[in-house]
């Protein structure tokens, strides 16, 4: 049976290597899957990622950037998504719904309501959800040794540690789905060890 699995942290945290070594893993099972990410996993939503992580991108209206990620999301499910699962595909997805839930929610303050009502909008939910975590001191710095900062990156450091007390309270509300990993100190074949037994039990 096919599975959706999605990768969620603050910035600099480390994903995308956890992801590439999922990749290998998955290969060397003959599983077959695609890597996919939020935003951009479609030819739109690279078009919307592109206003929502541009630095001069000043929405007045607080509603926009939660709104677009929706959009962003609504297309993806359904024109990638979707159909994968259906044809026995495991979907690996670099950021999802949690993302909303701690960016918009705690990192924006948006009303849990409002965003409540948006999610019947893209109710498929990940079997598995990868959060990895660790101080946001920490992959702050990591984050500021890349390119040049995004929209998100440049917000401060109030913002990012109440993205990650969000992304750990819905750790602690489904522990069932979303499996915590403290990266702290870690190497990256340490972490995917971890990871590793996650996908095992799928
Ligand atoms: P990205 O470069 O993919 O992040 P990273 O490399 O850190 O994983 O940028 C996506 C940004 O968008 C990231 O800062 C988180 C933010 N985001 C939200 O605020 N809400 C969402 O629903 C999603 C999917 C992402």
């Amino acid at each position: 049976m096919s599975k959706f699995i999605s990768f969620e942290g603050i910035e600099g945290v480390g994903k995308t290597t956890q992801i590439e070594l999922l990749k290998t893993y998955l290969s060397k099972k003959n599983q077959s899957f695609l890597v996919t990410k939020e935003p951009g996993g479609t030819a739109f939503g690279m078009q919307i990622r592109k206003i929502l992580l541009d630095p001069e991108t000043d929405f007045k209206s607080k509603y926009t950037e939660v709104l677009l990620f929706f959009a962003d999301r609504a297309e993806h499910l359904a024109s990638i998504v979707e159909p994968a699962l259906r044809v026995g595909t495991w979907v690996i997805c670099d950021r999802y719904i949690d993302s909303t839930l701690a960016y918009q929610i705690g990192g924006r303050q948006i009303s849990p309501d409002f965003i409540e009502k948006l999610t019947s909008i893209t109710p498929r939910k990940p079997d598995k959800t990868i959060l990895l975590d660790m101080n946001p001191i920490e992959s702050l710095e990591r984050a500021k040794n890349r390119a040049v900062l995004d929209r998100f990156e440049k917000e401060s450091f109030d913002f990012h540690n109440r993205v990650r007390q969000e992304y750990l309270d819905i750790a602690a509300r489904e522990p069932e789905r979303v499996s915590l990993i403290d990266v702290t100190g870690k190497s990256k074949e340490r972490v995917f060890e971890d990871i590793e037994k996650e996908i095992r039990r799928l």
